[in-house]
């Protein structure tokens, strides 16, 4: 528990009494966790793997977060009673929770309210990124959107290898097009011309951006 930054707000006494409440669930990869519009009362702490949180129209699917290990989610539904989940959330690893329920949750706030303000810092952080993603969505064009978005997987993924920054993790064109609001053809075109400008290369089907430099810099000339 003390991986998890919520949990280490807490003296270690307070974090060991809560264990009878925290039920440990498991998800495989792509297991569907809950689905917008459900209604929920309870928060998941991560404790190990990935959770994609997106929203659906049934047609067009559009990725609003990627948590990792220590992130928690269903937070926003779980502090309103009969409030529905905002987003749905899913497995994109296999993933170990801890699940805790609104009253338990709501007893812990009140009596550590130090709690409180870690979720306000944190939720502010959110909005902050979400902000940016207005911003990125209303004035930059995809092929942009696109180079943005790699090096920032580069950033949270990203291993030196003597041939470049290597994104650690594998992620499809259709993934892409999810994180940055476009169709998976368009991810394709942009990856060919991206290629063909030896600005990434494709290793085991994974990216490997050659000269990380250079990419912010054709950034920073194209807008
Ligand atoms: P809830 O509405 O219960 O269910 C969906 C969850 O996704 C939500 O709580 C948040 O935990 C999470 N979520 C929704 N929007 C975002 C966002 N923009 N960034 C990070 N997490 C989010």
């Amino acid at each position: 528990r003390s991986a998890i930054p919520f949990f280490r707000e807490m003296d270690p006494e307070v974090t060991e009494s809560l264990a009878p409440y925290l039920t440990e669930r498991t998800f495989k990869k792509g297991t569907v966790i809950f689905v917008e519009g459900d209604e929920g009362d309870d928060v998941y702490f991560i404790r190990s793997g990935a959770v994609q949180i997106y929203t659906f129209d049934g047609t067009k699917k559009v990725m609003l977060a990627y948590l990792r290990d220590g992130d928690y989610f269903g937070e926003m539904a779980m502090m309103k009673p009969g409030a529905q989940r905002s987003a749905s959330a899913e497995a994109a690893q296999l993933t170990k929770v801890y699940a805790l329920k609104r009253n338990v949750f709501e007893r812990l706030i009140l009596d550590h309210p130090r709690l409180a303000l870690y979720l306000l810092d944190d939720t502010m952080e959110r909005l902050r990124k979400a902000n940016q993603q207005i911003y990125d969505l209303t004035f930059l064009n995809v092929r942009t959107r696109i180079m943005k978005r790699l090096l920032r997987l580069a950033q949270e993924n990203g291993t030196e290898t003597p041939e470049g920054l290597l994104i650690g993790i594998k992620v499809t064109h259709q993934q892409i097009a999810e994180m940055v609001g476009a169709v998976r053809e368009t991810v394709t075109k942009v990856f060919n011309e991206l290629q063909e400008e030896g600005l990434i290369v494709i290793r085991q089907k994974m990216i490997l951006l050659p000269n990380p430099e250079l990419l912010v810099k054709r950034l920073q000339e194209e807008n």
